[in-house]
């Protein structure tokens, strides 16, 4: 079962999603565990902050180190010393998230993910905590939680036995580096608009090649890097 530790100052986002849905599913079905822990639980009291002022000045909040490294104390004390953890840190400076990465996390036994809320974190936690710095894409966002929740979840339908039909997975977007394509269903005509004869024809083989040339095509017209990619490992 995949252990799955959050680090967050607002476990409620993350207890929200986390609990619905087929991440929701995969706890009941005992493939995944999600443990969320508040940062504000691992502060020093009077004042509980977990940021605090940059030195050397300049805009923003940093995240403080005690919280971070108490909580992943905390982890370990759990889990042992022997556990290996993969402590991710979503951040616009991070290396892209891809299907690739998801496959891999998807194969790991325990993740720690950390949400930063303010203009940075502590660069001593990700010097010597955090194992992956990952994006989501040229865009900022206020916080890791979307961002974290959002590699969690494609992480963990592709752990077998989360989705009802693994083969639901297997002709994904992004699987053998290309786009997914297009899927028809009852009525054959709506509103005067039909579906692809090939697709009722029951010859499988041509059924296959079609959705291969129209996952093929799709990928050439809106994803180049793509079509390169799968046209080198043809
Ligand atoms: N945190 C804020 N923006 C982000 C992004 N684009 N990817 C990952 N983490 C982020």
């Amino acid at each position: 079962m995949m252990q799955v530790y959050f680090l967050t100052p607002f476990p409620e986002m993350v207890t929200a999603v986390l609990s619905e849905s087929i991440l929701g599913r995969a706890v009941k079905k005992g493939v995944a565990a999600f443990h969320i822990k508040n940062l504000f639980d691992y502060a020093d009291p009077p004042h509980y902050r977990i940021d605090d002022y940059p030195f050397g000045g300049g805009a923003g909040m940093i995240l403080k180190p005690e919280p971070v490294f108490r909580a992943v104390d905390d982890i370990k004390n759990v889990v042992g010393d022997n556990t290996k953890l993969r402590v991710l840190f979503p951040t616009p400076d991070g290396e892209l998230f891809s299907h690739e990465n998801a496959v891999e996390l998807s194969k790991e036994s325990h993740l720690v993910f950390i949400s930063g809320h303010y203009k940075g974190i502590d660069q001593r936690i990700r010097e010597n905590l955090v194992t992956d710095e990952v994006s989501i894409g040229d865009f900022v966002l206020t916080g890791g939680e979307l961002p974290g929740l959002i590699m969690l979840d494609a992480a963990i339908r592709l752990i077998p036995g989360v989705l009802n039909s693994y083969e639901s997975a297997e002709t994904d977007s992004f699987t053998e580096h290309l786009l997914d394509g297009p899927h028809y269903t009852r009525p054959e005509k709506y509103r005067g608009i039909g579906s692809p004869k090939v697709l009722l024809s029951g010859n499988h083989k041509k059924i296959e090649d079609w959705k291969k040339i129209q996952r093929e095509e799709k990928t050439k017209i809106r994803r180049p890097d793509l079509w390169e990619k799968y046209k080198s490992l043809e």
